[in-house]
């Protein structure tokens, strides 16, 4: 970043996203004057949450909102399952949060999925100490069968439904090129995921992610079935280095290796768009059964702040600083109840758990 002054735009949206928002911005605040950088914080409308007050998932005020800014942080939005045909729930996250990433460029989406050895325990899967998890899920973000045509018709008396599923070459090479580079950081190795033995697409992402390859003979590229990789993220998860994915793909694969650290609510992930531009959103979801009850896990946000600081600013001491709170106030004892099955755990509501990182960061 050039500038010394940025813009961030805040958009909780609906069910634990408000909560989980404003208890990571205690965090932000408790470190952001650790940063070489100030920030001016302008809160927006988005989701169901929008609907309410303007009729609208995506409201005028909120894509000036995000255009204007230089990072977005993305609480959650979505309404209960079995509401999703009233006015307020109907096509909320395709109006709202699909038509951000397109509004942004959103193309590439990084989850990390890491455990450190102090945390072992809270993991429902057998780890090894001496070989950790630390993997990347690279997601791209703005094709795949999200953003084909959806058709709904009759034929004869059969209803019909139909999502196109499509890449072009240029989508494939621009999400290759971003996961090879990021490897190049890491432990260089690349696990391309696709259905390459049934569709078409996967086909094509084969062919231009063996090319793009080509490019980085430093680093090692296996290609690997959907199917066969949800299996062995969960058997030998210390075997993945980047996943480079599909957006559908991306989407599941990351639901299942939330079961490394053994909860989805500790999850965080960064989008980067055209001209530089950011957003982080805990892929967690909006959770509305557990809404308002003080109860949700806010490691997923509170690692979006974190991350926003190391992958925007290239302020990883600030970054590491708040992963290390969060992993002490873990170490000595207390969770949030979705981690409840622990041993000897003491259970604190969403609020408290940020009182102890905060504690932590003192
Ligand atoms: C995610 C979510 C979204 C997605 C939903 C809310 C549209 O599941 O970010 O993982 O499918 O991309
Ligand atoms: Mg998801």
């Amino acid at each position: 970043m050039s500038k010394t002054n940025i813009n961030i735009a805040v958009l909780p949206g609906d069910g634990i996203g408000p909560e989980i928002m404003s208890e990571a911005l205690r965090v932000f605040d408790a470190v952001k004057e650790k940063s070489k950088f100030t920030f001016t914080l302008e809160h927006g409308l988005i989701g169901g949450a929008a609907y309410d007050s303007c009729k609208s998932h995506f409201p005028e005020e909120t894509r000036k909102l995000v255009n204007k800014s230089d990072v977005v942080l993305f609480g959650a939005v979505g309404g209960p399952v079995d509401k999703q045909q009233d006015e307020k729930w109907k096509g909320c996250e395709v109006n709202s949060i699909l038509a951000l990433r397109k509004e942004l460029k959103l193309f590439a989406n990084i989850r990390p999925v890491s455990i450190s050895e102090k945390m072992i325990d809270i993991s429902p899967l057998k780890l090894n100490p001496n070989k950790l998890p630390d993997l990347v899920i690279v997601r791209e973000l703005l094709g795949d069968i999200y953003f084909g045509e959806k058709k709904r018709f009759f034929e004869g008396d059969l209803q019909v439904a139909e999502d196109i599923c499509r890449y072009d070459s240029e989508q494939i090479e621009k999400i290759a090129h971003f996961a090879f580079s990021l490897a190049r950081t890491r432990r260089k190795n690349v696990s391309s995921v696709d259905k390459a033995n049934v569709l078409e697409t996967s086909r094509l992402w084969r062919e231009v992610v063996s090319k793009v390859s080509l490019e980085y003979p430093d680093v090692t590229l296996q290609h690997i079935l959907v199917d066969n990789c949800a299996m062995q993220l969960i058997t030998k998860p210390e075997a993945f280095d980047v996943v480079l994915c599909p957006n559908l793909f991306g989407d599941i694969l990351s639901d299942a290796a939330a079961v490394i650290p053994g909860s989805l609510g500790v999850l965080a992930s960064a989008s980067k768009g055209a001209e530089n531009k950011y957003l982080f959103e805990p892929p967690s979801g909006s959770a509305p059964d557990i809404a308002g009850m003080n109860i949700a896990n806010p490691v997923g946000m509170i690692s979006c702040v974190s991350m926003m600081f190391s992958v925007v600013f290239g302020e990883n001491h600030i970054s590491e600083m708040i992963k290390k709170a969060i992993d002490s106030v873990f170490d000595s004892g207390i969770f949030t109840k979705d981690l409840s099955n622990m041993a000897r755990s003491k259970i604190v509501s969403t609020s408290q758990f940020v009182d102890e990182v905060l504690k932590k960061l003192k």
